[in-house]
């Protein structure tokens, strides 16, 4: 009977303890004496979003790290180059999900082919800016690699096996292996809308290793980021702002107050692409379909209680349209410009450029990103890898809800703040893929 009555108490106490001692060593120091701080009906108002109590947190899953995989199988049934497009980011992406595919089919990889030159109006490849002996080595005992053809297949073309045109779900299995098993090698372009779901575990061990854990910068452009890193003051918060015209036009969002520059810019890009009307571009707006604006952006980071002072790397190319809307609220604002020597500039393509951002936004105390692209979605995930969990995602949804109910001044703030504030309690978005999973604190 004694024992069974103390049992829970002991372990009540237990938790209490460990509860009171977690937060003793989670909470910031200006926190500590103002527990009303951690409750969320009874906030301070300078405490800002970095300081909010994170309740999950997204952490690499352990099946895909190693030491739980099986062996590869002895036989190939042949070679595999993934053929990758577009921007930086999106190639990384393109490469994930190929090298997914080379281990679901046992096939041996070759060196990935960064094409590069129709986005960026250049030629640079995977070897350009990602370290190949590294990668070689992270990929070992999940898909094998070869960095040299057989001499009998080393003079010929891959034969070549478009995915990305495929329409609706189709299996790699069924599809791919029997134009592997006959050329023996084969170049891909994976599709989105492959059947992942159906991996056995090994593949997705793959693509989660290749992905996270397999490419590191080239040394040289390592070398480049490092010093840029260097020479930014500390603490900072790297922002991910997109408005650019062609993207703007493309949201096919209409904005008022816009300078006649901007939207000049806009028109010129738009195509036939016409911004929706009326009743069409609330519900497309209220579905987060549109780009925030620099001024827009700003306003939700003074909700979020983000001090205008506040150290910020601006992780974005040329052409972003109405930036004194932010940089008229915050003025440490940086970029690469204000580090690179022109020397520099000439010397580095739009790839490496791409690469000096997405190095400095995983290693930056803060990143926030106001869109969903590519980019951010690899930075948010490999700053969850690396433990670096103070990421946020802008809400265009909760920001277009809150204007169009007509809110505004205090209201508006506190709105945007509970919104904000319950996501990165919750780790929303910062890391999306299979490869994590969800650790609650
Ligand atoms: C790949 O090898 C595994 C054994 O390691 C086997 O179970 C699987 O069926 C093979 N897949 C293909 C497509 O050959
Ligand atoms: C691409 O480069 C070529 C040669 O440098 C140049 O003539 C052309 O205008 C460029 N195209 C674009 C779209 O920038």
């Amino acid at each position: 009977m004694f024992l069974v009555s103390v049992k829970p108490f002991f372990s009540v106490l237990l938790v209490t303890l460990s509860l009171s001692l977690a937060v003793l060593l989670l909470s910031p120091p200006s926190s500590f004496f103002s527990p009303t701080s951690f409750s969320f009906t009874n906030e301070r108002s300078y405490t800002d979003i970095w300081s909010v109590r994170r309740i999950v947190e997204w952490r690499p899953c352990k099946w895909w790290l190693r030491g739980h995989l099986p062996a590869l199988p002895a036989d190939s049934n042949g070679y595999i180059r993934v053929d990758c497009y577009g921007g930086l980011n999106q190639m990384r992406r393109d490469l994930c999900d190929g090298v997914g595919i080379a281990r679901l089919l046992n096939a041996t990889l070759v060196l990935p082919k960064f094409e590069v030159a129709a986005y960026w109006n250049e030629s640079s490849g995977f070897a350009d800016v990602f370290d190949v002996d590294y990668f070689i080595g992270q990929m070992n005992g999940y898909v094998k690699v070869a960095k040299e053809l057989p001499p009998e297949l080393a003079s010929k073309e891959p034969y070549h096996v478009d995915c990305s045109k495929r329409k609706g779900q189709f299996d790699y299995i069924e599809s791919v292996l029997p134009s592997l098993l006959e050329h023996h090698y084969i170049s891909i372009t994976p599709a989105m809308s492959q059947r992942r779901d159906r991996y056995p575990q090994y593949a997705k061990a793959a693509l989660c290793q290749v992905c996270y854990n397999g490419l590191r910068l080239a040394k040289p452009v390592e070398k480049k980021a490092r010093e840029l890193l260097e020479a930014i003051p500390k603490p900072f918060l790297s922002l991910h702002l997109r408005f650019e015209p062609d993207m703007v036009a493309y949201s096919q969002c209409e904005y008022k107050g816009l300078s006649p520059t901007s939207l000049e810019a806009i028109e010129e890009t738009r195509g036939d692409r016409k911004p929706w009307t009326g009743e069409l571009a609330e519900i497309w707006r209220k579905r987060g379909k549109c780009p925030l604006t620099p001024r827009e952006t700003a306003l939700i980071f003074q909700a979020l209680h983000i001090p205008t002072n506040t150290n910020i790397y601006l992780a974005a190319g040329d052409g972003l349209m109405e930036l004194e809307g932010f940089t008229s609220v915050y003025t440490n604002v940086v970029t690469k410009s204000s580090f690179l020597t022109s020397d520099d500039f000439s010397s580095m393509h739009g790839n490496t450029k791409a690469a000096l951002d997405y190095y400095v936004s995983i290693n930056s105390d803060y990143y926030v990103a106001t869109f969903f692209g590519n980019m951010d979605k690899m930075v948010a995930a490999m700053r969850a890898f690396n433990g670096k969990q103070r990421t946020l995602f802008l809400s265009r949804r909760a920001f277009a809800e809150f204007t169009y109910k007509g809110l505004e001044g205090k209201e508006l703030n506190q709105a945007l703040w509970k919104t904000h504030r319950d996501d990165f309690a919750m780790g929303r978005g910062s890391a999306l893929s299979d490869c994590f999973c969800e650790f609650k604190l």
